[in-house]
């Protein structure tokens, strides 16, 4: 059985980092959130004062970039990487509204991207590897042996990603959620560097009404196709 590259992007919260981390278990292959590389740099961001409600020093933060070190460590436990900044654990920092709030806008930062992308490319250039987020379909991995491109409404994305929160114990609103999904929907969408868009290769699924063992079906069906 050959090894293959796995491209998963999509809209928030459409339940694609869920999807390939059970498929990369499954698999015996490796997951890399890029998701969670963008937020990295987002929280470095705020924790350095360069981001706040009222600013965002965007020039300040390129210069930046060669002090922020992105890495993954396997948890065995967990059964996935979680991501570390210059060599911290911030797994559980990076999912709050607040950094998903700026997420969009640092991603946005063309340097950061090619920062990012260079490090991905590195990450999965032996294969044996699926990645999640907007563009690896289209930039990182554009020779991707499967690309997936997964879409639910937005009500549907907001509701599963407010119950995330909650359930983590953070105090949010719906409509905060609901908000800050169609937000990034839209900047991810208009972007000029990358935007989201699906490959013209890519196989979309909309998983609005499919339990997650149908949509996981259905994946693996796809997989067993092209290996
Ligand atoms: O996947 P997740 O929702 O954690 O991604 C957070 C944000 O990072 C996205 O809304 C998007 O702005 C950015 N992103 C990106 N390119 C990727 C992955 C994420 O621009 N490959």
């Amino acid at each position: 059985m050959q090894n293959i590259t796995i491209a998963i992007d999509g809209f928030s919260s459409t339940g694609k980092s869920t999807v390939a981390k059970q498929l990369a278990k499954h698999l015996g292959y490796v997951y890399v959130d890029t998701g969670a590389m963008y937020r990295a740099v987002t929280l470095y961001a705020m924790q350095n004062g360069l981001i706040d409600a009222e600013a965002f020093n965007v020039e300040t933060l390129v210069d930046h970039l060669p002090e922020i070190n992105i890495s993954f460590k396997f948890n065995a436990e967990l059964g996935f990487a979680e991501v570390y900044l210059n060599g911290v654990n911030i797994e559980k920092d990076i999912r709050t509204l607040e950094v998903s709030s700026f997420v969009s806008q640092v991603a946005a930062i063309s340097e950061v991207r090619q920062k990012l992308v260079e490090q991905q490319q590195k990450m999965g250039a032996d294969k044996g590897v699926v990645m999640d987020g907007r563009d690896i379909g289209t930039v990182v991995f554009p020779d991707a042996e499967l690309k997936l491109f997964m879409t639910a409404t937005a009500e549907t994305r907001a509701q599963r990603r407010f119950k995330e929160l909650i359930e983590r114990g953070d105090q949010v609103a719906y409509e905060d959620v609901l908000n800050n999904v169609k937000e990034r929907d839209y900047i991810d969408s208009n972007r000029e560097d990358s935007p989201l868009v699906k490959a013209d290769d890519a196989i979309e699924i909309d998983n609005s009404d499919l339990t997650f063992e149908e949509q996981f079906e259905k994946i693996l069906q796809l997989v067993k196709s092209v290996i």
